[in-house]
């Protein structure tokens, strides 16, 4: 039998629920049928090697110096960060070389880092248990410590527990999660416009800090345990307070978005999606003119419920919930629209809800 193993971690959409994880409130992801694989066989000299087939690119590392390896600004953050995150849990890691292949855009806001932690994760642990939550939280540990963005644990948690056809309610404060069927009727699109602006990282931590501030001035913990009334009451500058109104208004149309999955209503659940970007572009001040183009002129497109920007923000993907015999007018109608606006070609994702991370490994022939 070939000593070669496969480990495939998927990349994730959201469909609501944007920036509330770190405030501990809700989420409403789904696991993407795009994935990151790792592929593993034994090292010829006793070190780690990690290959991305993207780049192109090998990098080596003397396992010795794993555990007090600092961070480089490089790609090999995420594996590494990893690396010690097991290390720190008292796993022995067995040399090896890796070869990272991934079907998921970077950049494009669909958690590319999370499914490369989540299959490194897999990868090093070479078949030995460690609870699926605890790979969760130390593939978000590696991301917010090591790489040093303090992301909430969202796209490692869809990573780890995604399910075919489903999306993934999660309580980012209990971390249990409901499974809610996707109505029929309408397909989940996921549209690149291209565009990552640098603003991105650093956004993201004034956006982490602002919400701790708003919570702070609330006297809560987090803004998961404030309400509309208290915010309207307190004290606050106007930059929290606004980021504060998102968290607590888009908590509430997650829930109220499963509700209308549950009952089916593909018009509600749209009309949610058209509301959580407003959110997000007038509150939350995360979107970006190609974004809001993309969204503004879904909309109007026939057999499209409703649109939002999905991910951290300022580029990337759009979601889309459209009538599946319109899908391809769909298509063609916002892709002349976009070029014809902004000189890009967006890229399109039918995105079908698929599994959490695994080994993927096949058995050889013969056996
Ligand atoms: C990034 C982070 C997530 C989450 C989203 C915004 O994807 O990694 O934790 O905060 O942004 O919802």
């Amino acid at each position: 039998m070939s000593s070669s193993r496969i480990f495939r971690a998927p990349g994730r959409v959201n469909l609501i629920g944007e920036h509330t994880d770190y405030n501990l409130g809700f989420v409403l992801p789904v696991a993407l049928n795009l994935a990151t694989e790792v592929v593993t066989e034994p090292s010829p000299d006793g070190n780690l090697h990690i290959f991305s087939e993207h780049r192109q690119e090998r990098q080596s590392f003397d396992l010795a110096g794993l555990a007090t390896a600092q961070p480089r600004k490089h790609w090999t953050d995420y594996p590494v960060g990893v690396a010690r995150e097991l290390l720190a849990l008292g796993f022995h890691l067995a040399p090896l070389q890796l070869t990272i292949r991934s079907q998921v855009p970077e950049g494009a806001g669909l958690s590319s880092s999370a499914a490369l932690e989540v299959a490194t994760a897999l990868a090093l642990l070479q078949g030995r248990a460690l609870p699926p939550l605890e790979i969760a939280r130390l593939c978000q540990r590696a991301e917010s410590q090591f790489v040093g963005l303090p992301c909430g644990i969202m796209d490692q948690y869809v990573s780890v527990f995604g399910r075919q056809n489903s999306a993934l309610c999660l309580d980012c404060r209990t971390l249990e999660a409901d499974f809610v069927e996707l109505p029929a009727g309408a397909a989940i699109i996921a549209v690149n416009s291209m565009v990552k602006h640098q603003l991105g990282d650093s956004a993201y931590r004034t956006r982490v800090a602002e919400c701790a501030q708003a919570a702070t001035a609330l006297g809560v913990a987090s803004l998961r345990d404030a309400n509309l009334d208290a915010l309207g009451n307190a004290n606050m500058a106007d930059k929290p307070r606004h980021r504060a109104w998102h968290i607590l208004t888009e908590n509430d149309r997650v829930l109220r978005f499963v509700a209308a999955a549950r009952a089916g209503d593909l018009n509600e659940m749209g009309a949610l999606l058209v509301e959580s970007h407003a959110s997000m572009k007038a509150d939350y001040e995360i979107t970006c003119p190609e974004i809001d183009f993309l969204v503004e002129a879904a909309s109007e497109i026939p057999g499209c419920y409703g649109a939002r920007m999905t991910g951290g923000g300022f580029g990337g993907c759009t979601v889309n919930l459209v009538d599946p015999a319109s899908v391809a007018d769909f298509q063609t109608s916002l892709s002349n629209a976009y070029r014809h606006a902004f000189a890009l070609v967006p890229a399109f994702y039918l995105c079908q809800p698929g599994d959490g991370a695994r080994e993927i490994t096949k058995p050889a022939a013969g056996v």
